[in-house]
């Protein structure tokens, strides 16, 4: 199980400067951040790609201290859920509405040891994922519709995350919240004021200085 004694932040490197991503980990790892969160996108799920195992697979080598927390935006993730825990994945999220295969990704996840999450995009009804929770680590609710880094936070999103949140706690669940899309400085604590243990954060961090976003995000929300 994900075990959270405070919120908690996932960088995602989306929209990280490849070039210098050495540089950008290094501070993260010195601004004790624990998370990694890593964007898989197929161009087919999402209007966009990004990157995929190899990527990962070279950066688990140098960052096996981060939890590695990828976000599966493919088409039928059953097809590479093995791949993406081999190469070190620590927490897998697949989306709802990628595959009718629920069931069997879920079982797919766990047979690796490792921790299984479902996302849900904006407009998908959050009772959609009542069946699975008590089967889950975690739900990514997604706060923009997925594909690209940068977008503006749906404030809708606020009350999707309180009604799950409710549910959650009236059914004694185990399961963590993560929010991710447009989170920044000045909505941060409306989400973890909401339920949200888990937040994704991508340009708000890795675009200006690093080391001093992350601390003013840390003030917020410790
Ligand atoms: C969007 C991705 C997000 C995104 C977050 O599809 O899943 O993780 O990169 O980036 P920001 O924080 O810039 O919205
Ligand atoms: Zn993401």
């Amino acid at each position: 199980m994900i075990k959270l004694d405070k919120n908690e932040i996932a960088v995602s490197i989306l929209n990280a400067d490849f070039y210098n991503l050495q540089k950008s980990i290094e501070i993260f790892r010195e601004n004790k951040i624990k998370y990694l969160h890593l964007d898989v996108m197929d161009g087919m799920f999402v209007p966009n790609i990004s990157f995929g195992m190899p990527i990962i697979e070279s950066l688990k080598k140098s960052c096996s201290d981060f939890v590695f927390d990828t976000h599966l935006m493919i088409t039928e993730p059953e097809r590479y859920i093995d791949k993406f825990a081999d190469v070190g994945s620590n927490i897998i999220t697949i989306h709802l509405e990628a595959t009718d295969k629920i069931d069997e990704c879920i079982k797919m996840v766990k047979d690796k040891n490792i921790q299984v999450g479902i996302s849900i995009k904006p407009n998908t009804e959050v009772e959609k994922i009542y069946p699975y929770l008590d089967k889950i680590d975690l739900v990514l609710m997604m706060s923009v519709y997925p594909g690209f880094g940068g977008q503006s936070f749906i404030v809708e999103s606020l009350d999707r995350i309180k009604k799950l949140k409710k549910y959650i706690d009236d059914n004694k669940l185990n399961v963590v919240i993560e929010v991710d899309g447009g989170i920044n400085i000045d909505n941060v604590q409306s989400v973890t004021d909401a339920g949200v243990e888990l937040v994704v954060i991508g340009s708000a961090i890795c675009k200006g200085d690093i080391a001093a976003n992350i601390d003013n995000f840390n003030k917020v929300i410790n």
